[in-house]
């Protein structure tokens, strides 16, 4: 049919070099690393798909906001433009700024969460999890079931599973203090929820009277994917669907490292002025005055214009095409990966496609580490290394899925560099069968997998 491709909507204005070290400097890294793709310095790798969290580049207009940062510790105009941007986004009438996301699950949970409570949520991601449980609380996942079956093709596997949440509500309704929404679904594979599940989970939260909040870091991807897959919304912009969104919740919750277009930041939103209140008191003690939340005048300046230009059609397209691109080059190869593909990476199975190494031997680490050595790109293991959960006895409960995800920075690679990437990926997957599995040698008791350190399981020794 002659189509034309989906160019990147910008230009490039600055560059920064990247690294392009031998094979033996990889092999070096890796045994210097433990095996652990977090202990690699940046200059080992060549393409860095370790996260799109923070790592995406800003925009001429984000780098002039930043000239015009206000400094003042209290009462700063950034702040006041940084909030009416959140206001007019989100509809939630209390603005707190946070130096990250994690920062406003913390306090959000020291103020709603206690002992013996349950949190709901389609996936808590994993610093929203190890928040809610250090708060001596059960992080509890709900998604819908098809969100677990990578291979299933499914418009919406993100969504929560309404059926489920109501039977929580009816077991343990009085312990629930919120119910969280992750949009897109990250842990699931960057899946989108739709607006009707959305309003679901409201409409099953009003009956037992619990606040909604949205875990909203990528709220502009899955509102693009609300616009193309859900009847009724082609027309709308993916700003009016995302203050639809919004609109569903309570509150929310906000990484602006991802959709804020930002090297840093967050936020916590909501209408509850005394939850607010609390809030802001303990934003005191951890993170800042409440006019800046940890963040420099010129952060909150990035992150007010990042929200507006995240909203823009020829970005949303552009970004989701490129994950899709990636995404259709590896699975025309063989390669199993999570389907679709969602908005801010390509999920490789490392399940499908490692079947003889045992889960509890980490096959999506070892698949994670083979296309660091094959190529130096760098991707993040979620698998059973992030989300297992070791037992007293000494063994562990695997995760769901075993994934390696290859997350796209935002704005930042070409597509050269994306067939580089599938190249090196198709490369390791012909050599899948002579690879084995690593066992863990030490270990943090929570969020493991950004320092456990590891080593190869020698391969036939059946572990
Ligand atoms: N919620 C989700 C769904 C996330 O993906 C993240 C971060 C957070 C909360 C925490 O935000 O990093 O600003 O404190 N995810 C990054 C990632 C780290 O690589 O997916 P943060």
């Amino acid at each position: 049919m002659g189509m034309r491709p989906i160019i990147e909507p910008f230009r490039v204005h600055t560059v920064q070099s990247i690294a392009m070290p031998s094979r033996e400097v990889r092999e070096e890294a890796l045994r210097r690393s433990h095996y652990n793709l977090f202990g690699l310095r940046a200059d080992e790798v060549t393409i860095d798909l370790l996260t799109d969290s923070g790592t995406g580049a800003m925009s001429t207009r984000q780098w002039a906001g930043m000239m015009l940062g206000d400094e003042s510790y209290a009462g700063s105009s950034s702040f006041f433009r940084f909030e009416e941007v959140v206001r007019d986004l989100t509809g939630f009438s209390e603005v707190i700024p946070t130096h990250q996301g994690r920062a406003a699950e913390k306090i959000l949970f020291a103020t709603l969460v206690d002992d013996g409570r349950v949190v709901l949520n389609n996936n808590h991601f994993d610093t929203t999890r190890a928040n809610v449980e250090y708060r001596g609380a059960e992080a509890r996942d709900l998604v819908v079931a098809e969100g677990s079956d990578p291979a299933l093709v499914a418009p919406f596997k993100g969504n929560m599973d309404i059926d489920a949440l109501r039977s929580s509500l009816e077991a343990d309704g009085d312990r629930v203090p919120l119910v969280m929404v992750t949009i897109t679904n990250n842990a699931g594979g960057g899946q989108p929820v739709s607006m009707a599940n959305l309003r679901a989970v409201r409409q099953v939260c009003d009956e037992y009277d619990i606040p909604v909040f949205l875990d909203a870091c990528r709220f502009a991807e899955n509102a693009w994917f609300i616009k193309t897959r859900e009847d009724g919304y082609a027309d709308k912009s993916p700003k009016e669907i995302a203050q639809e969104m919004f609109s569903l919740a309570d509150g929310c919750t906000m990484s602006a490292k991802k959709d804020g277009l930002a090297n840093i930041g967050g936020f916590l939103a909501l209408n509850d002025e005394r939850v607010a209140s609390e809030c802001r008191n303990l934003l005191i003690l951890t993170e800042g005055f409440p006019t800046y939340g940890g963040l420099a005048g010129y952060d909150l300046e990035a992150i007010a214009q990042g929200l507006v230009e995240v909203l823009d059609e020829d970005y949303l397209r552009y970004r989701t095409r490129s994950v899709e691109y990636l995404a259709e080059k590896v699975a025309a190869g063989g390669v199993p990966i999570v389907q679709p593909p969602g908005g801010h990476a390509v999920f490789v199975d490392a399940r499908a496609l490692l079947p003889h190494i045992p889960l509890q031997e980490y096959p999506a680490q070892s698949l994670a580490v083979e296309f660091y050595r094959e190529g130096g790109v760098r991707g993040v293991e979620l698998g059973s290394l992030a989300f297992g959960i070791p037992q007293e006895d000494g063994t562990e409960v695997p995760a769901a899925m075993e994934l390696v995800r290859l997350a796209i920075p935002r704005r930042m690679y070409t597509q050269s560099h994306i067939d580089y990437v599938a190249e090196v990926v198709l490369d390791v997957a012909t050599r899948a069968e002579s690879m084995g599995g690593y066992r863990i040698v030490e270990q943090a008791p929570w969020l493991r997998h950004f320092t456990a350190r590891l080593e190869p399981v020698p391969v036939g020794s059946g572990g």
